[in-house]
């Protein structure tokens, strides 16, 4: 047993995780009179919601008509009718509300000229349930727009006296016998000491799993850690089979080049200058689905008509548009661009190919954020003490692909709704039953034994293994071959974890051990998503299988619910919710407009 000194915090709410949706949740509740910490392992500023650019999505009907139940509709259609209805109408209607508050705590959105908030389009975003144009929606901050959030939500956050636990890193939840979450282990990363935070409530807003994968939109620090702690509590992981590619990643070096670049006029050209997507998406061309872009931009490649030396890349053209424009709308991208594809936007197109940037899949919640373990009886029970929002979650908002910035808008909805949530459900200032000392022992011991580990593989090596499987075989397009072969693959990388090498055993700023907890986190997400991509046997959203390119609807319209043990994958499944918060005779939306169809752009 290993034997840790450790200092204990109380508090009624600790929310690990400071991008987005962890702050936006730790204001939200410090504002109701709660005590909450943040616990986040970078400084909240640097957190990955930093990198969003493009925008928040808003049916604000600043630049023309739109519709809260527009914009359902859009997310359900964009979801490939995986979705929650519930959660995707809770998104679309509190959707304008919560950017108004944003407004107000002081987030610096671009303006139009009577002094809106300035909204571009994005792709799959539309009028008239599909039938009209494109629509301007998603609410901009030039192209810094997680960044000016970041940055406001954590001010509001520290006026409200959240206090911040920074550069403190998770290493594992803290349940009681009875499946209880009481708090949370962490490591302290600059003095090297050890804290249990106990808590009432425990919301994990630690992001997505990108790094995963070999090449990605996402920081390094995209590990999926809450996701990894939830797996080794057995508990579920919910549809972690759908992974985005952003269309317009750069090629070579992975970063984002933001939808709203074919927002505000950019297109994408093949080998033959043809603007491919014509073809493919008569109607939205550009600005379809970014599942359906990444798709086309594969085939094109595929065919033979990729751009560049080795044809394995393509163009997108933002050269025809005004310098002033790209300027004003455009900033940050033209500065990417010269500096990671030596491109001048103004002169040349862009390199860029589809690159890994979001997971749809998740730990299951209902849409407050209450985490979800299903049983057969109840697939919707709740494990106390316990929420999850962000990417991190999976309410499930976006189904089986997400829409361009939606993400920024679940972070604020959601977050802001488990602070709804907790304020009713805990209770300030009531006393914080103890922990159970055989889980806080279990984190210690886990600690311990990769501090000491002492086996022939090193991290970064085992690492690359894994994101190499990965990249290969749960790709834009998968088949049975490369599944099968990727399920292998990834549960051999898998069963390497036991032979695990950690060379530096001190506790002050050790960098290796910090990446090796983090793999352990990594592992069960890759794992859950190549075992669950496997063993769906349809095309539906991002995942694409060649051997079944049709969406199945009457065997396959329901979640996947993976726990991992191990290398060993358990999957179930459980329920798609089909009905909405409101009836129609409410002021709902009309049932028979989302009911499932051919999903085309
Ligand atoms: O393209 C982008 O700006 C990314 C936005 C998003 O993923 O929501």
């Amino acid at each position: 047993m290993a034997a840790y000194e450790y200092e204990t915090h109380d508090y009624d709410v600790v929310v690990v995780g400071a991008g987005g949706a962890g702050l936006r949740a730790t204001l939200g509740m410090a504002e109701q009179g709660l005590r909450t910490a943040c616990v986040t392992k970078v400084f909240p500023t640097r957190s990955h919601t930093v990198a969003a650019q493009g925008g928040i999505a808003a049916s604000l009907s600043n630049m023309g008509p739109d519709h809260w139940q527009w914009h359902m509709y859009d997310t359900v259609k964009g979801s490939d009718w995986l979705g929650d209805t519930d959660a995707m109408e809770y998104l679309a209607r509190e959707a304008p509300k919560a950017v108004y508050e944003l407004e107000h705590y002081g987030v610096p959105f671009s303006r139009t000229e009577e002094g809106k908030i300035y909204q571009r389009p994005f792709g799959g975003h539309t009028t008239e349930f599909g039938e009209g144009p494109p629509v301007q929606r998603t609410c901009a901050a030039a192209d810094r727009t997680g960044h000016a959030i970041l940055h406001t939500l954590y001010g509001q956050s520290l006026k409200q006296k959240a206090e911040f636990y920074i550069e403190y890193f998770a290493i594992d939840l803290i349940m009681s016998e009875d499946g209880v979450c009481q708090g949370v282990v962490c490591w302290k990363l600059d003095d090297g000491t050890m804290h249990v935070f106990k808590a009432k409530m425990v919301v994990l807003a630690t992001g997505g799993y990108g790094r995963a994968y070999f090449s990605a939109t996402s920081a390094h620090t995209c590990t999926g850690d809450g996701n990894g702690m939830v797996a080794r509590q057995g508990l579920p992981l919910q549809d972690m089979e759908f992974v985005q590619f952003h269309p317009t990643g750069i090629y070579g070096a992975g970063c984002l080049i933001t939808e709203g670049a074919r927002g505000e006029g950019g297109y994408l050209t093949n080998s033959e200058g043809e603007r491919f997507m014509e073809r493919y998406a008569p109607t939205y061309k550009d600005l379809a689905s970014r599942d359906v872009v990444s798709r086309c931009m594969t085939m094109e490649i595929r065919e033979g008509r990729g751009v560049g030396g080795d044809k394995d890349h393509i163009h997108l053209h933002l050269n025809h548009l005004p310098p002033e424009a790209l300027h004003l709308r455009l900033p940050g991208i033209s500065e990417s661009a010269r500096i990671f594809a030596g491109v001048d936007v103004t002169k040349e197109p862009i390199p860029v190919l589809p690159t890994v940037h979001y997971n749809m899949g998740g730990i299951p919640t209902n849409y407050w954020g209450e985490v979800i373990n299903p049983t057969a009886d109840d697939p919707d029970r709740i494990v106390p003490g316990l929420m999850a929002v962000g990417e991190a979650g999976c309410a499930s908002v976006h189904g089986a692909n997400r829409l361009g910035s939606n993400s920024l808008i679940d972070l604020v909805v959601f977050g802001r709704a488990a602070a709804i949530r907790a304020g009713q459900v805990v209770k300030a200032g009531a006393p914080i039953p103890d922990t159970n000392k055989a889980s806080v022992q279990f984190a210690f011991d886990r600690f311990d034994g990769l501090r000491h580990a002492k086996g022939d593989v090193g991290t970064a090596e085992l690492r690359l293994e894994m994101q190499k499987a990965m990249q290969a075989d749960a790709a834009v397009f998968r088949t049975d071959k490369t599944l099968a072969e990727g399920v292998a693959k990834m549960q051999a990388v898998a069963g390497k974890m036991d032979d695990i090498s950690v060379t530096d055993r001190s506790l002050i700023w050790n960098s290796d051990l910090m990446e090796t907890l983090e793999l352990t986190n990594l592992m069960p997400n890759a794992l859950a998503t190549i075992v669950g991509a496997e063993a769906r046997k349809e095309s539906r959203g991002a995942h694409a299988h060649e051997d079944y390119p049709d969406r199945d609807d009457a065997n396959w319209r329901k979640h996947t619910i993976a726990r991992v043990d191990g290398t060993n994958v358990d999957l179930s499944y459980r329920r798609v919710v089909t009905e909405p918060l409101t009836n129609q005779d409410e002021g709902g939306i009309d049932m028979k407009r989302i009911a499932p169809k051919a999903r085309v752009y």
